[in-house]
């Protein structure tokens, strides 16, 4: 029978203090997950794990404040998550930024840092943390939150598709390299109702073009990205590594 159980595990999620981050860190606090919650702001986070602990129990959230693209905070967050947590099984690479929607030509190199630092930059340090200092050795799962736009160029998004087209083969080189040992896999979530993508389904135009191309005739709703991950960090995945699960109601990213 396949196993979604999650007991015993310790999840980090990065991005978890709201939209599809939080969703992710509730599905695996309720398949028995204890989960680190992660995000700049720390009243935030709180808020979040007094969320998870009123429905799943105490002691099965902890909120650890640190920036997703710097060194020094990524390595506090690991080294605090051991010391309290005891064990990392579950790594969610999902925290994300866009600070820039115009011509990729016209671009400065100033947005192009802040993505790459964010999406991709902050996921492979963390990884190699985490590693590192323990999956290394005592095996686990990682999720990295890429997008559609990781598959296929969309209008105006240039840079942010180009760090996750990144994260997708950053997934598929880790894969290989890790053995199995540690498995990698990467979510590609369509468009989602969540404040990040405000500016696109809050757009009439984009989303009527999101809605004309998309079979379902809606966009996501952040729950619905949380039995996708719950399924590849678990063990009813056990044979599934390097893979990319598109989450799109089957649209494309239709933008
Ligand atoms: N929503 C969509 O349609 C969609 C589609 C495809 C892919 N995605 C991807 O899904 C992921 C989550 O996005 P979302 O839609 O759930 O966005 P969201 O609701 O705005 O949440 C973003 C989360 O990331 C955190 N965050 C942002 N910048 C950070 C930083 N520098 N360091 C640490 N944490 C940071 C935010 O908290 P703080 O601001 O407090 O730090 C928040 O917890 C992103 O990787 C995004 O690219 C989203």
């Amino acid at each position: 029978m396949p196993d979604f159980q999650l007991s015993e595990r310790v999840a980090i999620v990065t991005g978890a203090s709201r939209g599809l981050g939080a969703a992710i860190a509730e599905g695996l606090a309720e398949h028995g997950a204890r989960v680190v919650l992660s995000s700049r702001k720390q009243a935030d986070l709180e808020a979040e794990a007094a969320v998870i602990e009123r429905r799943f129990g105490q002691g099965r959230a902890i909120a650890i404040a640190a920036h997703a693209g710097r060194e020094p905070d990524l390595r506090r967050l690991v080294e605090e998550t051991l010391g309290r947590m005891g064990r990392i099984d579950i790594l969610v690479n999902n925290a994300g930024t866009n600070p820039y929607f115009g011509p990729l030509i016209d671009a400065d190199l100033g947005v192009w840092d802040k993505t790459f630092e964010v999406n991709l930059r902050g996921y492979f340090i963390l990884t190699q943390l985490v590693v590192r200092f323990w999956m290394g050795e005592h095996g686990g799962a990682i999720l990295n939150v890429a997008s559609t736009g990781g598959l296929r160029p969309s209008p105006l998004l240039g840079i942010y598709d180009i760090t996750k087209a990144g994260v997708i083969m950053l997934t598929r080189q880790l894969a290989k390299e890790l053995g199995g040992k540690v498995r990698v896999n990467c979510l590609a979530p369509g468009l989602f109702r969540t404040r990040f993508a405000q500016a696109l389904w809050g757009n009439p135009e984009i989303l009527d073009r999101v809605l004309q191309a998309n079979p379902m005739g809606r966009i996501g709703e952040p729950a619905e990205i949380a039995g996708a991950a719950v399924f590849l960090v678990s063990d009813a995945a056990a044979y599934v590594n390097g893979q990319v699960l598109v989450l799109d109601g089957g649209g494309g990213e239709g933008l």
